[in-house]
């Protein structure tokens, strides 16, 4: 695995006297982000960081061994890495996020948006939404064991139950003074995937809330004029995005490159790679589900 400690964040190396480029980001996706779909990623130059989907952390510190088994795939893009991680233990969050940290990664992530009922029922992921007071011990703990110079960062989304539940949560955060950057999904997690109207309300609010904060804005940003256009409206730092990305892999790649496919010559090209790392039967049909959608001549012709 090539040493990610030389790979500083993208805003890191800006010139002191020009604004920093916006910072895009793909949305990490459990179950999707597989080795060789993370290899096809890399080999096309998709993105330009990595996030990694959350690594679980329940009962015990796992060993370093693991911990850079599941950066392998990510770390050999070259590009800023980010891992993320999920649980409720907090000194044990702490162990794991130095542990990250200690292997050279850019900067360690809490997931606070998770809405699996799985991960919910035990308070972790979108789940700790709902125990503030958890996720104030969870952060001061992280804090704690990575010390004052390490780059964190929590994902999370407007609320539990509703929007409103940001009020709290957002200035909780803050008042911490444990966290660096943001990144906000406008859904609250009893709203999952769905589209719900409201997005730019909650945007201005989370803005709002956190004066001063770089903020990474995520929830259904589908092209590059209008992720400029809601960094600029909103002073963001950059945009997330996962889903619409999959229905156009240069989407990303087009924020910085003009020339970049369009979305149907990206889709072949990215199935392509796809095939070519090796990724099994299952991720292949979800993957085309993904880009070309379920009612696709092209999804239907793989079908058994
Ligand atoms: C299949 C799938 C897996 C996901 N896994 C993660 C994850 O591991 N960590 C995380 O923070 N978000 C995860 N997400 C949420 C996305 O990163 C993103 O926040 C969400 O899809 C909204 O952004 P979008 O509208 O651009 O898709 C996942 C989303 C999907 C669809």
């Amino acid at each position: 695995m090539p040493d990610v400690r030389n790979l500083k964040s993208s805003s890191a190396t800006t010139e002191k006297t020009s604004a920093p480029p916006p910072e895009i980001w793909p949305g990490p996706m459990e179950g999707v982000a597989v080795a060789p779909f993370v290899e096809a990623v890399n080999a096309l130059g998709l993105v330009s960081r990595w996030m990694t989907p959350f690594f679980r952390v329940s009962d015990r510190r796992p060993k370093l061994r693991k911990l850079k088994e599941f950066l392998a795939p990510f770390a050999a893009g070259n590009v800023p890495l980010h891992a993320q991680i999920m649980g409720t233990d907090p000194e044990l969050l702490g162990s794991v996020a130095a542990d990250f940290l200690s292997l050279g990664v850019a900067s360690v992530d809490l997931n606070f948006g998770c809405p699996s009922k799985r991960v919910t029922g035990g308070d972790a992921g979108g789940g700790a939404l709902r125990r503030p007071q958890l996720m104030r011990e969870i952060l001061s703990a992280v804090r704690r064991a990575v010390g004052e110079q390490a780059v964190l960062s929590v994902k999370l989304r407007a609320g539990y139950s509703a929007p409103e539940e940001m009020d709290v949560l957002l200035p909780l955060i803050a008042e911490t003074g444990a966290v660096n950057q943001v990144f906000f999904h406008y859904r609250t997690v009893a709203e999952g995937y769905m589209p719900v109207p409201g997005r730019e309300e909650r945007f201005r609010q989370a803005r709002k809330l956190l004066p001063g904060m770089p903020m990474i804005l995520n929830g259904d940003i589908s092209s590059v004029e209008e992720g400029n256009d809601l960094i600029r409206r909103f002073h963001a730092a950059g945009v997330m995005i996962a889903r619409p990305w999959m229905r156009d892999p240069y989407l990303l790649r087009r924020f910085s490159d003009p020339a970049a496919p369009d979305p149907e010559e990206g889709r072949k090209r990215f199935f392509s790679a796809l095939e070519k790392a090796g990724i099994n039967r299952g991720a292949k049909l979800e993957l085309a589900r993904m880009l070309w959608g379920a009612d696709s001549p092209r999804f239907r012709s793989l079908l058994p």
